[in-house]
Order: structure tokens, then sequence, then C-alpha cells
């Protein structure tokens, strides 16, 4: 995918409801010190798998290089605006590369497969909220977000494969996926309020309600969709994928590599 950020590229890209914006770029700081665990954790089991599932894990592995690489470049225009955001990114790196360096190759991978089972949570309930959230926001960033959720869905099956091939103890699984779901909320939460603050709407009661029916209103997705693919023999690909997504992601266009504007 190709981005072209406008050099006048507002870091609260929803102009209806920034604090939306703030909570999302959150999770878009998460992501260059994440997704590059999980690849370093799915990586490195690649030659205990069969060939097929082998060349299914590097497709996936591609993406998830894309979508931190693309974070990045958006992350530096959100930090432009907001450095004071550098404090929880730092504690980010640190706590991605301890759990690298420390946990087991098993507990990594449980935590790469926990954690694409939260991202395909997300997407879903993403999904369900598309016109009110996405409504008149700036339509590269949109167009970011909306295009990874979208890989996110396709390739929601991809680390639990490689855990299940390599591990499949569900115990395991579950304990990696709480871990990496409490420390989503804690940098997301943190970042979250240091934009505020930036805006000079810490004290905002209407920026609070919002923020807290969305964050109840994707709690009730994603703690049911947690709980379900913990269950012994759960797999992924019973999980329903939301319909515009994938649809909108099959008119990529290779020629000029981009997806086509939302407009909604
Ligand atoms: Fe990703
Ligand atoms: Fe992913």
């Amino acid at each position: 995918m190709a981005f072209e950020y406008p050099d006048d590229l507002d870091p609260a890209w929803n102009p209806r409801f920034p604090e939306f914006a703030h909570a999302a770029n959150s999770i878009s700081l998460l992501m260059p010190y994440a997704e590059p665990y999980f690849v370093t954790a799915v990586r490195g089991a690649l030659d205990g798998l069969d060939p097929d599932l082998r060349e299914r894990t590097r497709f996936y592995l591609g993406q998830e290089m894309q979508h931190q690489r693309q974070h990045r470049r958006f992350n530096d225009l959100v930090e432009r605006r907001y450095p004071r955001i550098v404090g929880p990114e730092r504690w980010m790196a640190r706590t991605y590369g301890w759990l690298r360096d420390t946990r087991s190759q098993r507990f990594n991978l449980a935590f790469a497969a926990g954690s694409e089972t939260i991202a395909y949570g997300i997407a879903r309930w993403s999904e369900r909220q598309l016109g009110p959230l996405f409504a008149g926001a700036d339509s590269v960033v949109a167009t970011l977000f909306l295009w990874h959720l979208a890989e996110e869905v396709e390739h929601k099956s991809a680390a639990f494969d490689v855990w299940e091939a390599l591990d499949g103890k569900r115990w395991r699984y579950a304990l990696a996926m709480t871990l990496s779901f409490v420390i989503l909320v804690w940098f997301t939460t943190w970042a979250t309020l240091l934009m505020l603050a930036g805006d000079r709407r810490l004290l905002s009661p209407v920026a609070w309600f919002r923020l807290t029916r969305w964050a109840v209103s994707l709690a009730f997705t994603l703690i049911p969709t947690m709980a379900a693919s913990a269950l012994p023999g759960h797999h992924p690909s019973s999980f329903a994928d939301p319909v515009f997504l994938p649809a909108w992601l099959a008119q990529y266009d290779p020629q000029t590599r981009t997806l086509p504007v939302v407009s909604l």
C-alpha cells in the first residue's frame, strides 16, 4: 500500500470525534513494537511447519511487516503534534522487547495468536461502527486503519495455526491473550490521555463520556470473542467475517497500490 499523508495532516483526523482519533492513534503507536515481536516469534517457528502452512505463514509475516512500517510513518506525524507520547512509546519498546527476550517460544507464539484474535475482534467491532466513527474523517488515515483491520480479518487464523502446530495448550493461549489485552488497554489509555491533554480536553465530560461508551461497547464484542477462542476445539475460522472489510480489500489495485476511498 502507498499512503501519501498531506503536510497539513491533523493527527486528530476525525473532526467530529477527535477522541476517537486519539484512541485509534494510540493503537497505531503500539504497532511498530507489537507487530515485529509477533513476527520474530512466528518466524522463529517456520522450520517446524509443514510446507503449506509455512507458505501461508510467510504471507502473514509479510502483511504484519507492512502494517508496522505504515503505522510507523503515520506515528511520526502524530508524535510531531503530541511530543509527550514518546514516553509511552519507550515503554512499549521495553515491554515487547522484554517479552521477546525472556519468554519461551511457546509463550510468544500464544501471545501472537491471542493478539490476532483481539485484532479480529477490533475489526469486527469497527465494521459495525463504520459510519458513526469514520464519516467525515481524513480519507488517507481512515484507509490506513481500515486496510489494516481488513487484513487482520484476512489472516485471523495465521498465527493461531502456527501456535496450534507447535504447542496448542489452551491455558497458555488464554494467559498470553489476557496479558496482551491488559498491555493494549494500559498503553492505549495512557497515550489517549496524553493526546487529550495535548488538546486541552483532559477534563472534557463529552470526551470521557464518548470514550467510556466506545470502550464498553468494544469490550462487549472483544471479551466474548476472546473467551470463545480459548475454548477447547475452537478455531478462528469459525468466527464469522465482517462483510464490508473483505469485500473492500478485494478491490485493491496493484497498479496504483491503493484501495478505493471509503466515503461514509
Ligand atoms: Fe497487523
Ligand atoms: Fe495481524
